[in-house]
């Protein structure tokens, strides 16, 4: 007995299955061309001139525009309880606002509760999100425990469920301790993966809450006077020594100083393996506003580590993108309304860290880095798209615009402006630390995985149109021959792996 075969009429297929995107210059790392893109059932299938197109495609005109791959958001917390509350954007208005802002994929942290299974947590984030998510995602997992089952699990993690980097904090009541970060590492280079670290050195955060505490401070700007940038920037060194010593990539998660990323520098100059994120929050603003005189606005910057306070470093961190001191942008968007941030009214150690982000960062970056000329359209994609998805290793898949890649495309007009406000923005608060920024550049149309979902500017998210997205080790990116080599051969630079060690014990002989 045959199936009955429901056929979609002719003109749905068309509009779904197959898009045109004419006159326009599409963007890559590398070189921007004057090309048309042809995309159907959610895949890139030609580029060039005077294509030949099937009838009754959809075709949008992009004369004048850019056509860019889609920005990779490495960096989010929806739905993620912290602090003692929860973040409110879930996966569904997350994505959503993303998808609004001309991102087509993040990558989430999975935060298991300490001693919790990190598989079990794993699972219940897949449980939040699958169903919700209007654009792909990836999941990163934290380690906030050490032991064997951790170790155990994280090889599962990565060979059977796309998981390809671990979270590891050195501030926070969660954090791991140096001897435990060893391990971590080393677990994460023998499988492949990339360590991630939140650097800041935690123990003396406390003992400097404690101190303002005592001297009367209660309110919001005592939170970056308990974490200045020194506590960042040697947490950076810490980690990148660490990371040293057993040859595992490192990548730190929301650069957030000067001093932190001359840090990192130092350490890759001096032979580190290390990348480094900064965020749009850190781009777009600066610790100037926990000076504000209304208790609100000032919480609702609180992240950690924090904005700072010399106002010039938000042109040095997009210097620092320009000369791939930095690889790439997140936003770490973690949103708590007024009333969560006023948990810590009389405490600003209790105040909820985290800010918005996902939905403006493409604008945001757009603004600070091309349109006030410090870099191109092509470093651009670089740092919004394609250095996420080597890194997390889903190129060329994602993060170009290239035949056979998924057609997560966002057609960008430069000439058009927008002014970014809580009144219009897709998220779930009433709040935006970039309230009142003009940004020169429009995500027109947004098309995920095939789907025009912003079209001629008007939101038109599906919920549940996206999907998980695996992220699988030994990212040739990272794990690239060369680096092997380099890796392998011998050196004197501080790393005691095993090469190393067999000659220096030879030599002993
Ligand atoms: O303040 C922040 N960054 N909140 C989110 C959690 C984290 O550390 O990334
Ligand atoms: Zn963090
Ligand atoms: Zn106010
Ligand atoms: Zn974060």
């Amino acid at each position: 007995m045959s199936t009955p075969v429901k056929k979609v009429p002719i003109h749905l297929q068309s509009a779904q299955n197959r898009l045109l995107i004419k006159n326009g210059k599409t963007v890559n790392e590398n070189e921007i061309v004057e090309q048309d893109v042809y995309v159907e059932d959610g895949i890139i299938k030609q580029l060039g001139r005077n294509l030949l197109i099937p009838g009754g495609t959809r075709v949008i005109d992009a004369r004048g525009k850019y056509v860019i791959p889609g920005g990779i958001d490495p960096h989010t917390h929806m739905q993620f309880e912290f602090m003692g509350t929860t973040s409110v954007d879930d996966f569904y208005q997350g994505t959503k606002a993303a998808v609004a802002g001309g991102t087509t994929m993040i990558i989430d942290f999975v935060v298991p509760k300490q001693g919790e299974s990190i598989l079990d947590s794993y699972y219940a984030w897949r449980q939040k999100a699958d169903d919700k998510v209007c654009c792909d995602y990836g999941l990163h997992v934290a380690l906030t425990s050490w032991n064997d089952k951790v170790k155990g699990e994280m090889k599962t993690l990565c060979e059977k469920h796309g998981v390809n980097s671990f979270k590891m904090f050195m501030a926070y009541d969660f954090y791991l301790k140096d001897d435990e970060l060893y391990g971590a590492f080393q677990r994460c280079r023998e499988l492949g993966a990339l360590a991630q670290v939140h650097a800041e050195n935690g123990l003396i955060i406390k003992k400097n809450v404690e101190k303002l505490k005592a001297f009367g401070v209660t309110g919001p700007e005592g939170h970056e006077m308990s974490r200045p940038e020194c506590i960042e920037a040697e947490a950076v060194n810490r980690a990148c020594v660490i990371s040293k010593q057993v040859d595992c990539p490192l990548y730190v998660v929301h650069v957030m100083s000067k001093s932190a990323t001359e840090t990192l520098k130092e350490n890759r100059d001096n032979g580190t393996w290390v990348y480094g994120e900064t965020l749009a929050a850190a781009l777009g603003t600066d610790g100037s506003n926990y000076k504000h005189s209304c208790w609100h606005h000032s919480a609702g910057h609180i992240l950690s580590p924090p904005l700072r306070p010399d106002t010039t470093t938000p042109k040095c961190l997009m210097e620092y993108l320009a000369q791939d001191v930095l690889q790439l942008t997140g936003s770490d968007h973690c949103t708590f309304t007024r009333e969560q941030k006023e948990m810590g009214k009389g405490d600003f150690s209790k105040i909820p860290n985290g800010v918005n982000g996902v939905e403006d960062r493409m604008s945001v970056i757009w603004e600070k880095g091309v349109h006030s000329g410090i870099i191109d359209p092509c470093r651009y994609v670089a740092i919004t798209s394609t250095n996420a998805a080597k890194l997390f290793n889903v190129y060329p898949r994602k993060g170009c615009i290239a035949v056979g890649s998924d057609a997560d495309i966002v057609v960008w007009n430069p000439s058009k402006t927008r002014v970014i406000s809580s009144k219009t923005h897709n998220i779930a608060i009433d709040f935006n630390i970039f309230e009142g920024m003009e940004c020169h550049g429009v995500p027109e149309y947004v098309i995920v995985n095939g789907r025009v979902c912003v079209d001629e500017e008007q939101l038109r998210a599906v919920q549940g149109h996206g999907k998980f997205v695996e992220t699988p080790c030994w990212a040739p990116f990272i794990y690239a021959p060369e680096k092997m080599d380099e890796l392998t051969a011998p050196k004197n630079n501080g790393a005691l792996n095993e090469i190393e060690l067999t000659n220096k014990l030879a030599k002993i002989e």
